[in-house]
């Protein structure tokens, strides 16, 4: 018998356990142990009853992944679940920590569920680019209704025990000791003489959507609305409904076929990859081992701006208490008001309960006496980007702050190392560079200075993992990874223009290629103005959005920017006092205007960024390729199942990639477009971005 699954009896009752840390993933030897296990607890004339639990902190949460994309080897999941299911001694699963994906699809395959109060069931595949391919998408439906099943499947988010108790996912939420209480019910199963219900012939939550077809297409596209072009949520929306059409065989058959398709789709294995990539990202290379950071239980962030706030609330919302500081009371006042605000929307949204709302909120303190960060292990400054600015506030923090606290900075663009040296503890200095809407987006750009620590960057990537963030280490360099590969992007932009494009066009093509907005609607939504002030400040100059600043067109702001808005709305409008300034640019510039069609767009905005990225690679400032993938992604919009720059570039192939930057530079005579000596070379060699993430280990 298998080595990761124990079989042992309790009176009449069988128990199985699962114990493959750290989360009982369901890989070959498991799968093999739970047959094995199952065939013995069959063949035993005294043992009359099943209990399937795991070792550790959680029931079988899903597959092993590694498998996804190589041959089936048998015993597969579904033979597991087909040894279960038909069994004539009942099966109880016990639940605790997360059955996830492959592990509730085991479990909906017992005839009875107990859970322990805080387990959190879910099916994640979509997350992954896939669906249920376990009898999932036809199995739950009969357990918990179409809508429950719909909403689980398309999301991935998991459902906690009380609310799979009530839909009756889970038959009795245990008391105490999880095996004890399965083994316990188990026994009243036997003695009750209870019927083993098959989640299979259950006919009867099915029944409501059959007789009403549009009400399914409702449910269903409510949780699709979002999801265009996109094959796993199509595939598993289809996969459903077999469940009101077909014979339950004949929909477990074409689940698998589909599964099978999805997990050979390139979608797929570009959301696998960026799966991958965020847990890699979120390991520093060169830490020593044993280094730890300290534990956050204070937080403090100066400033309660734009960033300041959002801050704040990720605080918050990880339960961490956290006191904000700003210059004035008034500034105070209208900061701690926005994030009232955006609380009272996620109440009024339903994502929040009134109780909760009100429980980050007093996790919130605050004060315009810089004195309050002294009981604060991690203080995050976010006051506007100006270097001296941020020198006198580090000077103070270095005054103030306890020994061994952690001092964050987010900005965007200045040196880390220069705001360091204006403490005496350079090592304890980090930057943390959210994204806006700093509450929502998941990206944290983790900025290591020349003297930051290995405890200080363990502190500040612990701190981001812990309040949701998906972080990435990267080094100093103006504008660190994304802002850096960023401003490629808005040069070749304002030269597209020039050239004859419109921002409606270029918007168009960006978000035909998957992102949510184009790079001239986000800029009017951020605001044209603040990067116009920089520009000015370094003497620089942008054509065209310089000329929309001067006539006060900042964005979405001012209602005008590079499109104009009506009262109370945030659609662009094309307009034509817009269209006008471009035309008279190209003219006074001597420029022929000629038709750029999506592809060149594309062309012209991605692979500038492609090559800056490499270079990036190439100084060290991200460690791996994929690093850069999860920045853009989480940070930038860029379209999670095209993978990232770099995954996406491989799959163009960098031969491509390479020949037409070559050909921008001759065109734009812009030396940044000479491909950079690493994606020449990898080019040159035939390989990708990800053959130097494979030759590292
Ligand atoms: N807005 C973004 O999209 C964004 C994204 C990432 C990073 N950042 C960076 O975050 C930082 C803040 O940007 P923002 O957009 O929140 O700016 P903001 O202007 O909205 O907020 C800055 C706040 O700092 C406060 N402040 C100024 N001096 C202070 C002092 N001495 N003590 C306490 N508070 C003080 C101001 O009153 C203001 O409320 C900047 O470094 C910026 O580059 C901004």
């Amino acid at each position: 018998m298998s080595g990761l699954v124990q079989f042992r009896r309790d009176g009449n009752i069988g128990v199985i356990v699962v114990d493959n840390p750290p989360v009982n993933a369901l890989k070959h030897e498991v799968r093999a142990g739970l047959v094995e296990a199952l065939g013995k607890a069959r063949e035993d004339a005294s043992i009359e009853a099943v209990v399937l639990t795991c070792a550790g902190r959680t029931f079988i949460a899903g597959a092993d992944i590694s498998e996804f994309g190589k041959p089936p080897r048998t015993p597969t999941t579904i033979d597991v679940i087909t040894t279960i299911e038909p069994m004539s001694k009942p099966v109880i699963a016990a639940m605790h920590g997360t059955p996830l994906g492959g592990g509730l699809e085991v479990a909906l395959g017992c005839h009875y569920r107990i859970a322990a109060p805080g387990t959190r069931l879910g099916l994640p595949e979509i997350k992954l680019g896939l669906m249920p391919g376990a009898g999932g998408t036809q199995r739950l439906p009969r357990v918990v209704g179409i809508e429950k099943a719909l909403a689980m499947i398309l999301t991935g988010d998991q459902m906690p025990a009380k609310d799979a108790r009530e839909a009756g996912l889970v038959d009795e939420i245990a008391d105490g000791d999880l095996t004890a209480s399965a083994v316990a019910f188990a026994k009243r199963v036997v003695a009750e003489k209870r019927p083993l219900p098959r989640a299979r012939d259950r006919d009867e939550k099915l029944a409501p959507f059959k007789s009403d077809r549009a009400k399914f297409d409702t449910v269903a596209a409510a949780y699709t609305k979002r999801a265009k072009g996109l094959h796993a949520p199509a595939a598993a929306v289809e996969a459903v409904r077999w469940a009101l059409d077909l014979p339950i065989d004949e929909a477990l058959k074409r689940e698998r076929e589909k599964f099978m398709e999805l997990v050979a789709d390139d979608q797929s294995k570009a959301q696998r990859h960026i799966f991958f990539a965020e847990r890699e990202a979120a390991k520093v290379q060169d830490l020593p081992a044993g280094v730890k950071g300290v534990e956050v239980k204070r937080a403090a962030v100066i400033g309660a701006g734009t960033m300041g706030g959002g801050i704040a609330m990720c605080f918050a919302n990880a339960g961490i208490p956290v006191t904000v500081i700003e210059a004035s009371a008034e500034a105070l006042r209208s900061g701690l008001d926005k994030v009232e605000k955006n609380y009272a929307a996620t109440v009024a949204r339903g994502g929040l309960s009134a109780v909760e709302k009100d429980q980050r909120l007093a996790l919130v303190a605050s004060s315009v006496d810089m004195a309050a960060i002294a009981d604060a292990d991690m203080i995050i400054e976010a006051v506007f980007e100006e270097m001296e600015l941020k020198r006198r506030i580090f000077a103070d923090l270095d005054r103030l702050a306890k020994p061994g606290a952690v001092l964050a900075t987010n900005t965007s663009y200045l040196d880390v190392n220069e705001i360091a040296r204006a403490t005496r503890r350079p090592e304890a200095v980090v930057g943390m560079h959210f994204f806006s809407p700093a509450n929502v987006m998941r990206l944290l750009e983790i900025v290591r200075g020349a003297a930051t620590s290995p405890a200080t960057l363990a502190t500040a990537v612990a701190v981001g993992r812990k309040i949701g963030k998906a972080p990435a280490v990267v080094g100093v360099c103006h504008g660190f990874v994304g802002n850096r590969m960023l401003r490629l992007r808005s040069v070749e932009g304002e030269r597209l223009l020039i050239e004859g494009a419109l921002p409606q066009d270029v918007d168009a093509a960006m978000t035909k290629f998957g992102f949510p907005m184009g790079p001239f609607a986000a800029g009017d939504l951020a605001g044209l103005d603040i990067s116009w002030r920089m520009r000015k400040a370094q003497g620089l100059r942008a054509e065209i959005v310089d000329q929309l600043c001067e006539l006060g067109r900042f964005g979405q702001k001012t209602s005008k920017g590079f499109y104009r808005y009506e009262a109370g709305s945030r659609s662009p409008h094309p307009d034509d006092e817009v269209e006008q300034l471009i035309v008279a640019t190209s003219q006074r510039l001597n420029v022929k205007r000629r038709t750029i069609d999506a592809d060149e767009i594309v062309e012209r905005l991605l692979f500038p960024m492609i090559n800056e990225a490499a270079r990036i690679l190439e100084e060290g400032i991200a460690a791996r390729p994929g690093d850069i993938d999860v920045i853009w992604v989480y940070g930038y919009g860029f379209p999670i199942w095209r993978g990232g720059p770099m995954f996406y570039a491989d799959a163009v192939g960098l031969g491509h990639v390479r020949d037409r930057l070559t050909d921008f530079a001759t065109r734009t005579g812009d030396a940044r477009h000479q491909p950079s000596p690493l994606l020449a070379r990898l080019a040159e060699e035939g390989k990708g971005f990800a053959s130097l993430t494979v030759a590292k280990g």
